[in-house]
């Protein structure tokens, strides 16, 4: 059986799946629609990255495919709905990536709050001469009001982590969750109270038509002044130029963005501003938890393939 694998992972990938054909891309470049088509058509699984647009015109390239295995929690880059009708399992890597995520959300968060990038560019541009009481002063976390949109695995895991930061927590989701509030003291609000009360608003959720510009210059307009704004989810839940204008006309504080809009490419725009710390999507990016994602996918594939069971992870 073969097996298309369309990045390098940092992991034994041909020990662990031996005894099937591999068609594994040991490069870090993404390959083209045209290159995937050729080699899914006899292949019977594929890994993916959320870099590759799994649309009907590769599905239906895979002739003998079975099993998609996202190299992701997120799988709004595959057409899963089209993948169901044709009999395929999709399959992605939450749990593994949760505490990962949820860090680096925390992380970003406090590289605005405290302007850690723009302190690391001023230490390394020689403009460190002596301490000033008013040298880059950023704004506090304790005490304040963070709002989490999306209210999953890895939203809870950030409230949980926030809570040593004795904050107060809002969120907002499709569904109110009672265990996670137990969990996290977390208080559901909707989504206006959400922008109009928080001093930081993460956005931890999914890419779907509900969520899809959900942050517009109409939602900035809301947020407090001091506001910032933490995107760990899709891009393009947020109106990027909208965003741009936000931030540039200081009708919030700052934004951390792990995501973006049209990724990998950024407006333009945002690159002047120094109230905005970007990232390349590298919520996930740990040693541990890339690996552990890896072996998921090859479980997942496995599992389809070989043991015919139903994977713990298929989404469809
Ligand atoms: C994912 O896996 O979907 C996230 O974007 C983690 O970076």
């Amino acid at each position: 059986m073969k097996i298309v694998i369309t990045q390098k992972l940092p992991f034994e990938i041909e020990k662990y799946l031996q005894g099937f054909t591999l068609d594994y891309n040991k490069t870090d470049r993404d390959l083209t629609m045209d290159e995937l088509k050729v080699k899914i058509s006899d292949a019977d699984g594929l890994i993916c990255m959320l870099s590759d647009r799994i649309d009907k015109s590769i599905i239906d390239a895979g002739q003998k495919l079975k099993v998609i295995a996202n190299y992701a929690v997120g799988y709004n880059n595959i057409d899963v709905t089209y993948a169901g009708q044709k009999g395929i399992v999709v399959c992605n890597t939450p749990d593994v990536l949760t505490e990962t995520t949820a860090e680096l959300a925390v992380a970003l968060l406090l590289s605005v709050s405290r302007r850690i990038v723009e302190g690391h560019k001023f230490v390394e541009e020689g403009k460190f001469v002596g301490w000033k009481p008013e040298l880059l002063l950023g704004t506090d976390l304790y005490k304040k009001t963070v709002g989490i949109f999306g209210f999953g695995k890895i939203g809870q895991t950030i409230g949980r982590i926030l809570k040593g930061f004795d904050v107060k927590i809002l969120y907002h989701t499709r569904h109110k969750n009672f265990q996670a509030e137990l969990l996290t003291g977390a208080e559901y609000t909707d989504f206006e109270k959400l922008l109009k009360e928080s001093d930081f608003i993460i956005i931890a959720a999914p890419l779907n038509e509900s969520t899809k510009h959900k942050f517009t210059i109409n939602e900035f307009k809301l947020m407090k002044k001091t506001a910032i704004l933490v995107n760990i989810g899709r891009g393009p839940i947020v109106k990027e130029n909208d965003l741009y204008f936000a931030l540039k006309e200081k009708i919030i504080r700052g934004a951390g963005l792990d995501v973006f809009e049209f990724e990998p490419k950024i407006y333009e725009g945002l690159f002047e501003l120094n109230n905005v710390v970007m990232l390349p999507h590298i919520g996930s990016a740990s040693e541990e938890t890339r690996k552990a994602m890896a072996k998921l996918c090859c479980d997942s594939v496995i599992d389809v393939l070989i043991n015919k069971n139903k994977p713990i992870y298929s989404v469809n």
